[in-house]
């Protein structure tokens, strides 16, 4: 069981500080908009460059951006450990995970709300990992979408039968309330912003949102 905080919910003035707050947590998830495939603009390449130079831990680059084909792999390139790419966006998703791969980072795809997973099966073998939207992607501090575990099922089940070890990661609304739901269905990342930075001691949401996610 990993936790990702996601530093969309952190002080942008301060992001070194901000990722050392959760220096206990497995990966950093840096939410990368462009304003495009998303209405909010987050951060991009060079920041992400900066962030690979000071971060006490590996960087799980979530690309809400169209044309991950081109940019997903400059992020690789960086030296961002995990990528993770739009299925809703990707022109040639076989292609994209494997120049991920080349470039030494774990391939992921993330599938909106509205995204049917089915039809993507077949790409399991290129992939480490999947992320399975629990919001609309686009802004932190949402409502967690119950509605979206039996695509966790999905996936997990999926991902079983392939027999490689792929992770199933979820993103967006979740929470001490939320986290146990999710572990039930099969995720074994979690992504949380709002959960881990709105509380006062970031380290100790990390650890209790992984004890809850274990139990
Ligand atoms: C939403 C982002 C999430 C977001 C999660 O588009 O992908 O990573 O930061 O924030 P919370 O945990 O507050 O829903
Ligand atoms: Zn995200």
């Amino acid at each position: 069981m990993q936790i990702a905080p996601s530093i969309l919910s952190a002080d942008f003035a301060n992001l070194e500080a901000e990722l050392k707050r959760i220096g206990n947590a497995e990966w950093a998830h840096v939410d990368v908009m462009d304003a495009h495939f998303v209405p909010n603009l987050t951060l991009g390449l060079p920041v992400v460059e900066s962030l690979l130079k000071v971060a006490p831990m590996p960087l799980d680059c979530h690309l809400m951006i169209d044309d991950p084909d081109h940019w997903a792999p400059k992020y690789a390139e960086a030296g961002a450990q995990s990528v993770t790419f739009h299925i809703e966006a990707a022109k040639d998703p076989v292609k994209l995970a494997r120049a991920l791969r080349s470039a030494g980072a774990r391939a992921s795809m993330a599938i909106k709300p509205g995204t049917d997973f089915a039809p993507y099966e077949e790409l399991l073998p290129e992939l480490d990992m999947v992320l399975v939207m629990t919001v609309e992607p686009g802004f932190g501090g949402q409502s967690f979408m119950a509605d979206q575990m039996p695509k966790v099922r999905q996936v997990r089940e999926a991902a079983r039968k392939h027999g490689g070890d792929i992770w199933v990661q979820v993103d967006g609304g979740v929470s001490a309330k939320t986290i146990e739901q999710c572990a039930e269905a099969g995720a074994d990342v979690f992504v949380a912003g709002s959960a881990v930075y709105g509380a006062d001691d970031a380290a100790a949401a990390v650890d209790e949102l992984r004890e809850l996610a274990a139990s």
